[in-house]
């Protein structure tokens, strides 16, 4: 039997667009398959899936998100974007903005490329994982899962990933209160959406957050692994890569690994 939390209820706000109606779980497996599933039925457009602890909670290229129960906020969105599929590459940088702003009560945060939430120091805060359907040459569907690490202590955190992840109630020194947490996420999704589909360009203010430009990176795409000068984020959302002389453009899709590389 599925296990309901009401406490997340007081977010459901009917008049948004994000965030209407909530689906709020004790226990799930990844909130992004339930989410796919809500996908097919009829005016799911703007559900909310949220769930206190996922058992299979799924990071980018296959990688497996984990969070203790009850310490971080793992909520998917149903959408059905009113976006040609030509401007796709929008959605990602404007859910990240979104991100980032809902987070920024407690310090400042930043993105790293594509759409990783940090601190200042480049620790992870959160992520994002984006699954979308195209039908013609429109975005038909999309799945906006968002990961962030609110209550964590470093002690919860799994070893290898403890000097580069760091919680909300840690950076601000506070508790977080993840209901309103996950109100201000569902407003500013609903802004940034309806921004893109209206036409506004999210990349200037993108450019602005992002935390990867101007800095040394290596890559690792399927061709290999590249040094390189993070120089900006192109006009369709890829990164530039200056390296030996050569400009190289990269889509998410394309890059494997992201690191600062810490010895240039
Ligand atoms: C990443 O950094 O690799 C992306 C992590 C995305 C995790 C979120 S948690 C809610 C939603 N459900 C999932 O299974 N994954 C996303």
């Amino acid at each position: 039997m599925i296990e309901l939390d009401t406490t997340w209820l007081r977010a459901v706000r009917p008049d948004r667009r994000v965030g209407h109606a909530i689906e709020a779980h004790v226990s799930i497996g990844s909130t992004n398959d339930r989410a796919r599933e809500l996908l097919a039925q009829p005016g799911s457009d703007g559900l909310v899936v949220v769930a206190d602890e996922q058992t299979a909670g799924r990071g980018r290229r296959g990688r497996s998100w984990h969070s203790p129960a009850g310490r971080g906020l793992a909520v998917s969105v149903v959408l059905q974007p009113r976006l040609a599929a030509a401007d796709a590459w929008t959605l990602p940088l404007a859910v990240a903005l979104a991100a980032a702003d809902a987070c920024e009560a407690g310090g400042l945060v930043r993105l790293k490329w594509p759409n990783d939430l940090i601190d200042e120091r480049g620790r992870k805060l959160g992520g994002i994982l984006i699954e979308t359907t195209v039908e013609d040459d429109r975005l038909s569907g999309a799945i906006i899962g968002i990961g962030l690490n609110t209550d964590w202590t470093g002690a919860e955190v799994p070893a290898e990933i403890r000097h580069r992840s760091i919680s909300l109630a840690e950076l601000a020194r506070l508790p977080v209160d993840r209901v309103v947490l996950l109100d201000r996420l569902l407003d500013a999704l609903s802004t940034e959406v309806a921004m893109i589909e209206r036409g506004e360009s999210p990349l200037d203010r993108y450019r602005l957050r992002c935390a990867t430009i101007g800095t040394t990176v290596r890559v690792a795409t399927e061709g290999g692994v590249m040094m390189g000068l993070a120089v900006d984020v192109g006009d369709h959302g890829q990164l530039i890569v200056e390296s030996d002389g050569r400009r190289h453009e990269l889509s998410s899709g394309d890059v494997i690994e992201l690191r600062e590389d810490p010895g240039r």
